[in-house]
């Protein structure tokens, strides 16, 4: 792009990194390759001043153009050559340490950390407001997705009722192959870790802890208020086997990790993630592979739905670029965006939530079942949407399946409690949510 001979000669912004792995070398790349389209757009020029990494002798590959390698990331934030910070390291400690020193010295921020800002978020969001500088955090959450802005932006008048996302690349990975290819549980989570979503020890991905930690800080954007990955119940994928996928496709479902956060009339909130049967019509049954959506439910806009990478060195580091913009201009500009006041979250108690459920049971095949297992149901508030029942001719056992309507969660399990305590029940195999209306 051409600069226009009326636009001021673009001020020098220089970005200060912490750490350059898969994130930080994309992201150097891009800066280097987009700078002269970016100053000419905005009037801006980025240029990389420093680096802080692990260990500043080793081999890279990425070009590091005249940035200033070290190993001490408190020099970085704390130098006088650097004007905006970029935290690509991760973890709680030093990042937090380091954040709230360059806040402090009135430096904005750009962090893709999920970790951090899901159990400190709004300290350091309102540590940023009273400096009077940017913490932007776009990449944090659904990788190159831009749904933070969005929301917190184009949405900022909207009465968001609730947000529904797959945010977990490596479950939904593991799932698709489950689904589509009839691999096992075992045979999914391998592959996903030979291609480098899953790490050698799982347990974030497949546990729902990732995801959890994401859907805090999408629920603390989305309705305003202070909470922290403590206050999302989740569930991982562990449990859910071949027998639930086969039997969810046959009554026209998606078995998917769903991260759901959601706002009640009495402005209770509610935030869990866990694996949940979506229908097949629902737009989010159709987000297969490692790719990431997020699904917005607002009572003028309507549904939206934003789709894309959720993880990655160039989908992550695309959305750590348009942060860095942001913050550059806003600095040049001398403003800042804020989040506004975040209140404290009146939280829904996960019993009081709720939800339709598939439950697969075992019982005796004997006449009189079916009433009494469906009588307990009905005894405990809990009401059947459908039922079906699969045992050949001859077999001592069959297999029930319901879909319930939507039943409180603690009527549901007063329900499963009272099961389990029957003789003619052998065994419930399967306990999973379905996807309903708010
Ligand atoms: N491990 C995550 C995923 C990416 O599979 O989506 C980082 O949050």
């Amino acid at each position: 792009m051409t600069e226009n001979p009326d636009r001021p000669a673009p001020r020098t912004v220089r970005v200060g990194l912490l750490g350059c792995g898969t994130v930080g070398g994309a992201l150097t790349e891009l800066v280097t390759g987009r700078c002269d389209d970016i100053a000419a757009r905005t009037g801006v020029r980025l240029t990389v001043s420093r680096i802080a990494v692990r260990d500043a002798r080793r081999p890279r590959q990425v070009q590091l153009a005249d940035a200033v390698l070290t190993e001490d990331p408190a020099s970085v934030v704390t130098a006088d050559d650097v004007d905006v910070v970029v935290e690509v390291i991760g973890g709680i400690e030093p990042a937090r340490t380091l954040i709230t020193t360059a806040l402090r010295s009135g430096k904005p921020v750009v962090s893709a950390n999920k970790e951090l800002l899901a159990h400190h978020g709004a300290e350091l969001f309102e540590l940023a407001d009273a400096h009077g500088v940017d913490l932007l955090f776009e990449a944090a959450v659904a990788g190159g997705i831009p749904f933070v802005r969005p929301l917190r932006e184009s949405l900022a008048g909207e009465d968001v009722t609730r947000v529904i996302g797959i945010i977990n690349g490596t479950t939904n990975y593991i799932l698709t192959k489950m689904t589509e290819e009839g691999w096992s549980y075992t045979e999914a989570l391998a592959e996903a870790q030979a291609l480098g979503y899953a790490e050698a020890d799982p347990t974030a991905d497949v546990g729902g802890f990732d995801a959890g930690a994401k859907a805090a800080i999408i629920a603390g954007i989305a309705f305003g208020v202070a909470l922290s990955a403590e206050d999302v119940h989740h569930e991982g994928i562990t449990e859910v086997s071949a027998d639930d996928i086969a039997t969810a496709r046959r009554l026209g479902f998606q078995i998917k990790l769903l991260a759901v956060a959601e706002r009640f009339d009495d402005n209770s909130v509610a935030v869990r993630v866990h694996p949940t049967m979506v229908p097949e019509e629902h737009p989010l049954a159709s987000v297969r592979d490692s790719f990431n959506a997020v699904f917005v439910e607002g009572r003028a806009v309507g549904e939206l739905m934003f789709y894309g990478r959720g993880a990655g060195g160039g989908p992550t580091a695309s959305a750590v670029l348009g942060d860095v913009i942001d913050a550059s201009v806003n600095l040049v500009q001398g403003s800042h965006a804020s989040l506004g006041v975040f209140t404290p979250a009146s939280l829904r108690p996960q019993s009081e939530l709720p939800s339709a459920f598939y439950l697969a049971v075992e019982v005796a095949d004997q006449p009189g079942v079916l009433a009494t297992v469906a009588g307990v149901f009905g005894t405990n508030g809990v009401s059947i949407r459908s039922m079906e029942q699969v045992g050949a001719d001859g077999d001592a056992t069959a297999r029930l399946v319901f879909i319930t309507h939507a039943a409180r969660e603690a009527d549901v399990s007063a329900t499963l409690i009272k099961l389990r305590s029957l003789d003619v029940v052998g065994s419930i195999d399967s306990v999973i949510r379905v996807l309903g209306d708010a």
